[in-house]
Order: structure tokens, then C-alpha cells, then sequence
């Protein structure tokens, strides 16, 4: 799929405030500084789209972006950001599950994990909420560029092996990508797009 029109419509921190448009959208959730809004500026060809920083915690409201004028792209804030106080977190984390949980536009999440780290807890207890939820979700490998082809692919296959021989039956689907090489673009776009065209139009 070819993006060509990404324009940023709002951000806000109340679900319910949110566009109202029956238009799919698809959200990207994950760590603090794991490339989530890196991520969307790469997709949609736009590096100002989303505001992106060397320091996490730069993204703290849900933001929607229209893509080609008929689905969204959501931007979230991070889980699991140390350096703010408890009660930000705590706001953080319930307008985000919030937004999981209400949003009936939402039709698939994309959990961005690092490849260069291990499997950490926190990510892995978000997947089990996205589960128990019954969200559709897939995994989204990020910064590719930082590690040589070997590491990336003994790190995939060790996340593939600790999720399968937890709680998960399957690996979800799964992408690799990277804001700096564009890696794994086209990919997702397709994944997206496959899933549009399988949609009724009315949701
Ligand atoms: P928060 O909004 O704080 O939750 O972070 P985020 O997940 O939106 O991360 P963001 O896109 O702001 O990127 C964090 C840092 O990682 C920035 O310095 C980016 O330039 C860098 N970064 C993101 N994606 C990649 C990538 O694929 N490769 C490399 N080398 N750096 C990346
Ligand atoms: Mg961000």
C-alpha cells in the first residue's frame, strides 16, 4: 500500500474524546523510546509527523493520524517510563488501558519491542492484558539497524521461543523494522492494507 495522504488530527488523553469517525485504526504501543512515533513518521514517509526524542517519555497523549483519508494511525505515550512520578504513571496506564478497552474502532495493535533486548516483563504482561482483552495485537521488532543480522535473528528466535513456551500457544504475527532503513516497511503496510480490504465498511 502506498500512503499518500498523513495528516495528525488530534491528541487527547480521554478515549471518549477521540475521533468519532468509524474509520479502522491501527495503534502502536510499547516501552518509552522503543520508536513508536519514529516509527509512524517512517510509514507515512513524514519525519516531522510524529514528535520523536532521544529521551523517553515524549509522547504522552493518544494522538490519531488520518492515513489516505479513510483509516487512523494511533501514536500512544510508552508504558514502563521510570523517570516520571507515580501518579503520571498511574494516569498514563489507565488512559491507556482505556483506550484498549473502549476503543471499538481499534481493529489491531502493534506491541513495539526492541529486537536488541530481551524479552522483558512488562512487555510481556502487556501482551497478557491485550490477550485476557481478547485485542487483537502484533509484535513489531524495532531498530533493526542497531544489530547485525546474526544477533537479529538468534534475538527473534529467542523472544519467539520464550512467548511459545509461556502463556502463548503461537507466536502472534511478528515484524521487523527499523525508522532508520526503512526495513520492514513495506511489510506492515501490506499487513494493514490486507486487513482494510477484509473489513465491512461499516464498523
Ligand atoms: P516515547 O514517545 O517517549 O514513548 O518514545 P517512542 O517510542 O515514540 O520513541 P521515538 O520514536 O521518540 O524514538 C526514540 C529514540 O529512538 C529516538 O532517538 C529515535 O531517533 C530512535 N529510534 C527510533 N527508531 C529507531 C530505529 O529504527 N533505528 C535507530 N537507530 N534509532 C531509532
Ligand atoms: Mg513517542
Amino acid at each position: 500500500m502506498k500512503i499518500n495522504t498523513a495528516s495528525f488530527v488530534i491528541s487527547n488523553s480521554d478515549v471518549s474524546k477521540c475521533p468519532k469517525e468509524r474509520l479502522p485504526e491501527y495503534a502502536f504501543i510499547g516501552r518509552s523510546n522503543v520508536g513508536k512515533s519514529s516509527l509512524i513518521n517512517m510509514l507515512t514517509g513524514q519525519n516531522k509527523l510524529a514528535k520523536t526524542s532521544g529521551r523517553p517519555g515524549k509522547t504522552q497523549l493518544i494522538n490519531h493520524f488520518k492515513i489516505n483519508n479513510n483509516w487512523f494511525l494511533v501514536d500512544l505515550p510508552g508504558y514502563g517510563y521510570a523517570k516520571v512520578s507515580k501518579s503520571v504513571k498511574r494516569t498514563f496506564q489507565s488512559f491507556i488501558k482505556n483506550y484498549f478497552l473502549q476503543r471499538e474502532q481499534l481493529i489491531c495493535s502493534f506491541v513495539l519491542i526492541d529486537c536488541r533486548h530481551e524479552p522483558q516483563k512488562v512487555d510481556l504482561e502487556f501482551m497478557e492484558f491485550l490477550g485476557e482483552s481478547e485485542i487483537p495485537f502484533s509484535i513489531v521488532f524495532t531498530k533493526s539497524d542497531k544489530l547485525k543480522l546474526s544477533e537479529l535473528n538468534r534475538n527473534i528466535e529467542s523472544y519467539v521461543k520464550k512467548m511459545t513456551s509461556t502463556i502463548w500457544q503461537e507466536m502472534p504475527p511478528y515484524f521487523i523494522t527499523s525508522a532508520t532503513s526503512s526495513n520492514g516497511k513495506e511489510e506492515l503496510l501490506n499487513y494493514i492494507e490486507e486487513i482494510n480490504n477484509g473489513l465491512d465498511k461499516n464498523l
